[in-house]
């Protein structure tokens, strides 16, 4: 019998393009750093013309999702444990996704830390070759200096523009909010969330 993990984690993706390991394609969301699978095992049920990837690098956390997620429920997700950063590109065809979702990174907040940080600006040359035309990365993150320095590297982007009107917002930013566990946790010690959209700007990269 099929069990749940061979179904939605992709364990080996040598030589593969992600975009294909769905049996119906359709445009392809990710998003980054699932966590325990709130986002990833909810969201997709609203959307299920589009397809999901969760990439988290923590196979603890890849057990997390696989307890929220149910193939009936989710058929159109899959996990992939990986570290993500700018050579996640090998991973896609070029401009084939549609978006790409970030709930609270991980905010490394000492200075000499900050190279740690997932949004930098090579990161965001990967992400413009990724992306289709228009394609959009939604963030958040509870932490304010974080939060600027991400604004900073968009700003700096020729590939980007902010989707909103000021491009940090304290309200959520998603037709359909899902609150993850990591949000909920900030919340209760009083640490709210700043959102980010972004679209990309097409233009033929090398
Ligand atoms: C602060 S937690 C947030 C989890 C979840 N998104 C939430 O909001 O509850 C950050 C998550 O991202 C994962 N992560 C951090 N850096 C990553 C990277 N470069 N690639 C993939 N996953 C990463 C961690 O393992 C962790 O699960």
């Amino acid at each position: 019998m099929l069990e749940d993990r061979d179904f939605f984690v992709i364990e080996d993706a040598a030589g593969l393009i992600l975009n294909e390991v769905f049996p119906t394609p359709q445009p392809l969301y990710l998003e980054i750093g699932s966590g325990k699978g709130e986002f990833i095992s909810r969201y997709p049920q609203l959307y299920p013309k589009y397809n999901f990837i969760g990439l988290e690098m923590s196979e603890k956390r890849i057990r997390n999702c696989l307890k929220k997620l149910v193939p009936e429920l989710n058929p159109n997700v899959r996990l992939f444990r990986k570290y993500v950063d700018a050579d996640i590109l090998q991973y896609f065809a070029p401009h084939s996704v549609a978006g790409v979702f970030i709930q609270h990174p991980d905010p490394w907040p000492k200075r000499r830390h900050h190279r740690r940080r997932l949004i930098q600006a090579i990161f965001l040359e990967s992400l413009a070759k990724l992306l289709s035309p228009g394609g959009t990365v939604q963030i958040a993150t509870d932490h304010a200096e974080y939060a600027a320095w991400i604004v900073d590297i968009f700003a700096q982007s020729p590939h980007f523009s902010s989707l909103q009107e000021s491009p940090i917002q304290m309200q959520p930013n998603l037709d359909n909010h899902v609150s993850t566990w990591f949000e909920d946790a900030q919340r209760k010690i009083g640490y709210e969330p700043h959102f980010m959209l972004y679209k990309s700007i097409f233009q033929e990269t090398k």
